[in-house]
Parts: structure tokens; C-alpha cells; sequence
């Protein structure tokens, strides 16, 4: 029979506890600062004040500060460019179709992996309230790709399944997938060390390798297109997303950092050499879809370059969690997408805040 009146530490939890869903705990004392912890902490319903990461609520600021909408851009010039006959050779065609259909399934993993698994086991209330607003703005991206596919008229059904019928998509969502539905099911809890590894690699296959590494290579495409003024529309959406990923990436980062922080024994030299080897194959993965999508060159992209693109943003994702490099030291083959992105913006949280973002625009009450 349940002791409704049973004491409990804070900081004992459960796994009701854990997730915020558990009965009331009357007896159960305030949360104080020092007991809130990023991941096997007393989650009870939502204790967001007094704050203790406050990394992540700057972010849930900057995130709110940054709100668009895909509709606000006008497709116009797009839509005359895609039409006409001689507008865009056949190759970027296939790269601009490629890359949208990468895009629209991997904002719908990623969102998945938020809703479904990571928010379950991030048991603080600042990191939750990031999460909700990132969430939306995943599905603000993948209104984006609907909007894109509308507009210019495209097949959605090739476009939407391109994630279960283009092999170099498939295998790189196969892979991320795997990371996820461990921790996705609904018997897993965090607790153990190898439960929190678990949940710590699916954090780095999402936040690091998918929004941190791949989707760099297809904002790459993209902008060098815009770049060349072509598909511009495009281009400056791919712009407001690059900017909402270059958030979601900091804010990985530095969850993982604090769990590690946090739990320096779930950082063993084994678990770190492991990262590395997810981040090689990560690497590998992507130079599969480089060749596919880009057999050929042209505006100053190549398969080869991507690669080594791929290898320049693996060894930063290494520094940013503090691991050796996995790859010989390379250089940016793309030294253009640091303006793109401006670079201020991927700035660790802990040492900085944005303060340059702002909403597109502002609401008049008159
Ligand atoms: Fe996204
Ligand atoms: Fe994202």
C-alpha cells in the first residue's frame, strides 16, 4: 500500500521522480539549486526557479528572440528559376531535391528524438523549457520543407520518402535511429552507467553528428547556390534554420559537457575513444552522401571538398567536447559558410551570450 506521508530524500530518485510524472510529493521539501542536476534528479513537476543552468535558459531567450516563419519569404524568384528550362543544370537539381529530402525526414527524427526520448531523461527544468521551444522550432523547419515542396511544386511522395529509397539518406537516418530507440523505450531509465552512456550517445548522435555535423554539409549546398543567387528563397530560409541549428548544436554540447561535469566516471577513456569512433563514421556517412548527391562538381563544390569539410567540422566538434582530434588537421575548405553562419554565434554559452538576435519583426499593439 502506498505511504502517502513516507519521507523521501530530493535526492533519491525514482523513476516516476525522474520524469516529473510521479504522484505529488508532499513531503518532499523545496528544491534547492544544489540538488538540481542534469540527468537522475527529482524532476517534480517543474521547479524552473531557482535557476541553475543558466546557459540554457539564455538560449531558450536567444531561441524566443529568433522566432520566423517559412512563409515570410518569398518563393517567387525560386519558383521562376526552378520553372524555367535552362535556369539550373540537371546536377543541381538533383542536389537541391536530394538535400530537401534529407532535410524534411531529419527534422522530423530530430524532433522525434526530443518529444520521444531526450526529454523524458533531462530531468532539469531550464534544459526542458529549451527543449519545448526547440521542438517547435524543428517543426517550424519541417513547415519549411512543406512550404519549399509547395511552392515550387515538387513530388512530395519522392521527396518525403526519399529517407526509405536514396541509400546514402537511409543509411545516415538508420544510424541516428539506432541511438534512439534504446532510450526510447518506455522500460529504459537513466540510472546505471551504462544507461547514462546510452542516453549520453544518443545526445551526440543528434545534437552533434545530425544537427552538428550533417546538416552543415547541406547548408553548404544550399548557400552556395544563394551565393550565386540561385534559389535565394531557399537560400535565405536554409539562413534562419543554420541559425536556429547553430543553437541547437551549443546547446548539446554544453548538455553533454555538464553531464560530464556532473558524471566524470561515465567519461572513461573507452567511452571517449568511442565517440570519436562515432564521429568517424559520422564522417564517413556523409562523404557517402556527398558522392551521391554531388557526382559531379560545380559552384565550387565537390564530393571531395564536403569531405574534407566534414573532417575540418568533426575536429571542432572533438575540441567542443574536449577529445583529440579524429582526423589529421584540415582546413575549411568553405571558409564562406563562416560568414554565412557568423561565427559569434557558436560561441560556448558558458563564456558568452548572444546578445546580436533578434525577432523578425515586432508586434504593434496600435
Ligand atoms: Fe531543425
Ligand atoms: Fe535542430
Amino acid at each position: 500500500m502506498l505511504d502517502w506521508n513516507e519521507p523521501r530524500s530530493p535526492s533519491l530518485p525514482s523513476p516516476a521522480d525522474t520524469t516529473g510524472l510521479g504522484s505529488i510529493d508532499r513531503s518532499g521539501g523545496r528544491v534547492s539549486v544544489d540538488e538540481k542536476a542534469m540527468i537522475n534528479c527529482r524532476a517534480d513537476v517543474n521547479q524552473l526557479l531557482p535557476l541553475k543552468y543558466k546557459w540554457a535558459w539564455e538560449k531558450y531567450l536567444a531561441a524566443c528572440n529568433n522566432h520566423w516563419m517559412p512563409t515570410e519569404v518569398s518563393m517567387q524568384a525560386d519558383i521562376a528559376l526552378w520553372k524555367s528550362r535552362d535556369g539550373l543544370t540537371e546536377d543541381e537539381r538533383r542536389m537541391v531535391k536530394r538535400n530537401l529530402g534529407f532535410f524534411a525526414a531529419s527534422e522530423s527524427l530530430v524532433a522525434n528524438n526530443i518529444v520521444l526520448a531526450i526529454y523524458r531523461h533531462l530531468t532539469n527544468p531550464e534544459c526542458r523549457q529549451y527543449l519545448l521551444r526547440q521542438a517547435f522550432e524543428e517543426a517550424v523547419h519541417t513547415h519549411t520543407f512543406q512550404y519549399i515542396v509547395e511552392s515550387l511544386g515538387l513530388d512530395e511522395g519522392e521527396l518525403f520518402n526519399m529517407y526509405r529509397e536514396i541509400p546514402s539518406i537511409t543509411d545516415k537516418a538508420a544510424w541516428a535511429l539506432r541511438h534512439t530507440q534504446g532510450i526510447e523505450n518506455p522500460s529504459f531509465t537513466t540510472g546505471t552507467p551504462e544507461a547514462d552512456q546510452a542516453f549520453l550517445r544518443d545526445l551526440i548522435a543528434f545534437y552533434v553528428v545530425f544537427e552538428g555535423m550533417w546538416f552543415y554539409t547541406g547548408f553548404a549546398q544550399i548557400l552556395a547556390l544563394g551565393r550565386r543567387n540561385k534559389m535565394v528563397g531557399i537560400a535565405e530560409q536554409y539562413q534562419y534554420i543554420l541559425r536556429d541549428e547553430s543553437i541547437h548544436l551549443n546547446f548539446g554540447i554544453d548538455v553533454i559537457n555538464q553531464i560530464r561535469i556532473e558524471n566524470p566516471h561515465l567519461w572513461t577513456a573507452a567511452f571517449q575513444e568511442e565517440v570519436r569512433q562515432m564521429l568517424r563514421e559520422a564522417a564517413e556517412l556523409e562523404a557517402a552522401y556527398g558522392r551521391d548527391t554531388m557526382p559531379r562538381g560545380f559552384l565550387g563544390l565537390n564530393a571531395a571538398l564536403c569531405e574534407q569539410y566534414m573532417h575540418f567540422i568533426a575536429n571542432r566538434r572533438c575540441a567542443q567536447l574536449g577529445l583529440t582530434f579524429v582526423f589529421p588537421e584540415a582546413e575549411n575548405p568553405f571558409p564562406w559558410m563562416s560568414e554565412a553562419m557568423d561565427l559569434k554565434k557558436e560561441k560556448n554559452f558558458f563564456e558568452t551570450r548572444v546578445i546580436d538576435y533578434q525577432s523578425g519583426g515586432a508586434l504593434a499593439w496600435d
